[in-house]
């Protein structure tokens, strides 16, 4: 197993910060960049005001806050990625773009470095061999909001050494998180689990089987879900989840996986869920309706 003591962070939009902002909490070394200057300004900032939420609610002292940032390092340059004993991609959903950093940072990266990818549902192994190090190649799938949720996927592909998922597992608990070990195929664990749940909430709701508020209802109480699933998918948005669901459709072609009419046309109404101020319920009363 190898020593993990820098860590890059490539992407900070809603995940990639979050990551970062874990990993330099726990202590890491933590190299981030973006797109851009005003992008990376962006990111820097959201993990800054994260932070500064915690220390507002006395979870954390100046001190801490201070030695934290402290550890967060921007940079423009790929070069700088070369101190890293792991980098954890996070860009873009985008399966071009993904093997373009994949790339980069194989060519400035020492051979020993791990390079991780949070994607939710590109293939692991098609990031490994858009490098020469498909062995030091794995899936880390963080969940949403990143500092709360404990859990990792840790995605093996056909090429992953044992000694890289080794290394990788321990890291995630080093970060305070539950690893678990998944196949490198489209859902992972838990999203293959989550969706078709969540589009047959949909199905029954489009059918006139219930209501919204009874379909919620029932698994909050009747499963102790934390909350229902329609508004668990306004959280997640509408879209990402029919991104998801045609993804899984394409490679399963089960049924399951069939993204319902009715998600289909409020994606198109742009009823989004709660970024986009309505989706199965409305958000622009508090409470929702
Ligand atoms: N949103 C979720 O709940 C969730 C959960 C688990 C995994 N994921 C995965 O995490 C990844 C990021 O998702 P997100 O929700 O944070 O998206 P996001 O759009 O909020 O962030 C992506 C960021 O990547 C940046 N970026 C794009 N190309 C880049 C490049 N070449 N170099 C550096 N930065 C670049 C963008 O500017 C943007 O800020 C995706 O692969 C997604 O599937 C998302």
């Amino acid at each position: 197993m190898s020593e993990i003591k820098t860590v890059g962070v490539v992407g900070l939009g809603l995940m990639g910060s979050g990551i970062a902002q874990t990993v330099a909490s726990a202590g890491f070394t933590t190299i981030v960049t973006e797109a851009s200057a005003e992008l990376l300004d962006r990111g820097v900032e959201r993990i800054r005001s994260a932070l500064d939420r915690q220390v507002q609610r006395g979870r954390l002292d100046n001190e801490a806050f201070a030695a934290t940032m402290g550890r967060v390092h921007g940079t423009l340059r790929w070069e700088d990625f070369a101190a890293c004993d792991l980098v954890i991609e996070a860009v873009i959903e985008n399966e071009a773009e993904k093997r373009r950093v994949f790339t980069a940072l194989d060519q400035v990266c020492p051979p020993g470095t791990i390079l991780a990818s949070n994607t939710s549902s590109i293939p692991i192994m098609s990031m490994a061999a858009a490098t020469k190090r498909p062995d030091r190649v794995l899936g880390m799938h963080f969940f949403n909001p990143v500092p709360v949720m404990k859990l990792v996927e840790i995605v093996k592909a056909l090429t992953t050494s044992a000694d890289t998922v080794a290394t990788a597992t321990a890291f995630a608990r080093a970060l305070g998180k539950e690893p678990i070990q998944a196949p490198d195929r489209p859902g992972f664990i838990v999203n293959m689990l989550l969706v078709p749940y969540l589009l047959a909430a949909v199905r029954m709701l489009e059918s006139g089987y219930a209501s919204k508020e009874d379909i919620d209802r029932g698994m909050v109480l009747g499963a102790n879900h934390p909350m229902g699933p329609l508004t668990l998918l306004d959280f997640v948005g509408l879209d990402t989840t029919l991104y998801i669901a045609d993804i899984f459709f394409n490679e399963y072609k089960d049924p399951v996986y069939a993204a319902p009419v009715l998600l289909r046309q409020m994606v198109r109404a742009g009823y989004l869920g709660r970024k986009s101020g309505r989706g199965f319920y409305d958000y622009s009363t508090e409470p929702p309706r």
